[in-house]
């Protein structure tokens, strides 16, 4: 069987991108973001994970306001970048792990998750700027992908406790994958941060260490929140912290800290990240 590795939630921001492409990461600005990154790949390289599961949100480039997937689970033999005119260049193409796409898909459907199933799929900067940052320089990436959208878009949204569940459930799916193969889960967003209306630029540094605090002592902690108060709490872009809840509901009950950082702000957002080893 496949073993789940661990897990590492990290946030998307698009000048993240353009940092990479100017190679300013050592700038004032970005290294105190990028300085969080060393000791992930320090733990990737001995950890080494063939696969990586992806879970994000996309903003428009794959799916727009017109259709909007609650949840969709990517089963392409590849996945394309492109411009969403954020300036930051194209990503080479990503392979992915088909296999455990449609296992993925079949355990899901059976656990009585409606989803949505893509074989055909475009991956934004929350799905590309992160695993550039696991894998910097790469000209072909070390792992196959599996890419998992949640909705944090277009309302409603599915609750934490849903999300949290759902992040269970793909932890199941991969443990019973009959492969063998070491996978990795990736949650991509947040923390707090609101790009628009009066609170544009709304941070909440004191509930972002709390959140983060909660995944190692409490996971189910945010789960408690409507998605109202997650909005109220974290901005309404914040609430992309639905996808570490659900790569830390794929993680299971034991893990271990391997590094965190948090740092405010990179553009608009309060950038965290954090990599937990499953025990
Ligand atoms: C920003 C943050 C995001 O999560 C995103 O998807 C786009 C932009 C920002 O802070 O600029
Ligand atoms: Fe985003």
């Amino acid at each position: 069987m496949a073993t789940l590795i661990g897990g590492i939630t990290t946030s998307h921001v698009p000048a993240i991108g353009r940092a990479i492409a100017r190679n300013l990461q050592g700038d004032a600005y970005f290294k105190p973001f990028f300085d969080g990154f060393p000791p992930i790949h320090d733990w990737l390289a001995t950890a080494k994970p063939d696969v990586a599961v992806v879970l994000y949100n996309d903003h428009g480039l794959n799916f727009f306001l017109d259709k909007m997937p609650t949840f969709a689970v990517g089963a392409a033999p590849e996945y394309r970048n492109a411009d969403e005119g954020w300036g930051i260049p194209v990503m080479p193409p990503f392979q992915g792990e088909q296999s455990l796409s449609w296992h993925l898909i079949e355990a899901l459907a059976g656990e009585d998750f409606d989803l949505t199933t893509c074989q055909e799929m475009l991956v934004d900067h929350a799905f590309t700027l992160p695993m550039a940052l696991l894998w910097p320089g790469s000209a072909a990436w070390p792992v196959k992908v599996v890419p998992v959208c949640i909705n944090t878009v277009q309302y409603p949204l599915p609750s934490a406790a849903r999300v949290y569940k759902l992040g269970q459930a793909i932890g199941r799916a991969i443990r019973s994958w009959d492969a063998d193969q070491r996978v990795l889960v990736v949650g991509t967003g947040g923390l707090s941060h609101q790009l628009d209306g009066e609170r544009a630029g709304f941070i909440n540094k004191d509930f972002d260490l709390k959140f983060m605090d909660s995944l190692l002592s409490d996971p189910t902690w945010a789960t408690k929140y409507s998605i109202t108060d997650l909005v109220e709490l974290t901005g309404t872009q914040g609430v992309e912290l639905l996808m570490w809840l659900a790569a830390r509901g794929a993680l299971g009950e034991h893990v271990r800290q391997v590094h965190r950082n948090y740092h405010i702000p990179i553009s608009n957002t309060a950038a965290g990240t954090l990599a937990l080893a499953c025990r």
